[in-house]
């Protein structure tokens, strides 16, 4: 196998610190998710989550097949990448999502999450998205054991605990996800970063952080109201315990 040139490892490494760089400076850190958004004005949409201080994007990819909804592809990812410079964090809700991350990549992800019931062998495609210089991340879902993760963690920037099952916005908050946020915080390594995603709002967030959430994406309790700015300070302020 011809080893690939260092100096492409290089650029793929600076890459990637630039990314966690950018992410670490803004923990913990609520991302909206791009689900219940209206994507007939996806533009002004972008620019008012940009105007009411989010830090990053959480981009729900689903196909209908890993999941039993769809959603969005590559053209939106773009449209997105095109239109902010916010870090844009792609969940990856599809089979073989091997197949199709690197075009995501391509398409201007920062960071993509898989999920580990979703591919067979988990570390290549972790160890593919780091030498494409993005963050790389399995995504669990609540019924599925954390065991089947842990042996993979060395490989992961992140971890995405799944407090619904994926496939849809709107849904209720699974505490299984605070036992699991806390369990990886405990075992896992210091520069880990963990996720929380689903059903995350006033009452929910504080325990979320609490537990160790470095990110906490958040969908209906965001778009659910008229006034982003003020659903989403009102998330900050109870992040903080306020
Ligand atoms: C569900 C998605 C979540 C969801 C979050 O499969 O991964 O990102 O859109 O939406 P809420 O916050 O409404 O649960
Ligand atoms: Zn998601």
């Amino acid at each position: 196998v011809n080893p690939v040139p260092t100096s492409v490892h290089c650029k793929a490494e600076a890459k990637r610190r630039s990314r966690q760089e950018a992410w670490s400076q803004q923990l913990p850190a609520i991302l909206p998710s791009l689900l219940l958004c209206d994507f007939g004005q996806l533009d002004r949409e972008v620019e008012r989550l940009e105007e009411a201080g989010a830090k990053g994007l959480h981009l729900d990819v689903m196909d209908g097949h890993f999941v039993p909804n769809l959603t969005y592809g590559l053209p939106i990812v773009e449209a997105i990448r095109r239109r902010t410079q916010l870090q844009l964090d792609v969940h990856l809700m599809i089979s073989r999502p091997e197949q199709l991350a690197s075009r995501f990549v391509e398409a201007g992800a920062d960071l993509v999450t898989f999920h580990i019931e979703a591919t067979e062998h988990p570390p290549e495609l972790l160890e593919q998205l780091r030498r494409l210089g993005v963050l790389a991340g399995l995504a669990i879902n609540p019924n599925t054991p954390l065991d089947a993760l842990l042996p993979h963690l060395p490989l992961c920037d992140l971890v995405l605990v799944m407090s619904v099952q994926a496939g849809f916005g709107g849904q209720a908050f699974e505490p299984v996800a605070l036992d699991r946020l806390t369990q990886l915080r405990r075992h896992g390594r210091s520069d880990l970063k963990l996720e929380v995603d689903g059903g995350v709002n006033l009452d929910t967030i504080h325990s979320c952080a609490a537990a160790g959430a470095d990110l906490l994406v958040v969908g209906s309790a965001i778009f659910r109201h008229a006034d982003y700015s003020a659903a989403i300070g009102q998330l900050k302020s109870r992040l903080t315990g306020g």
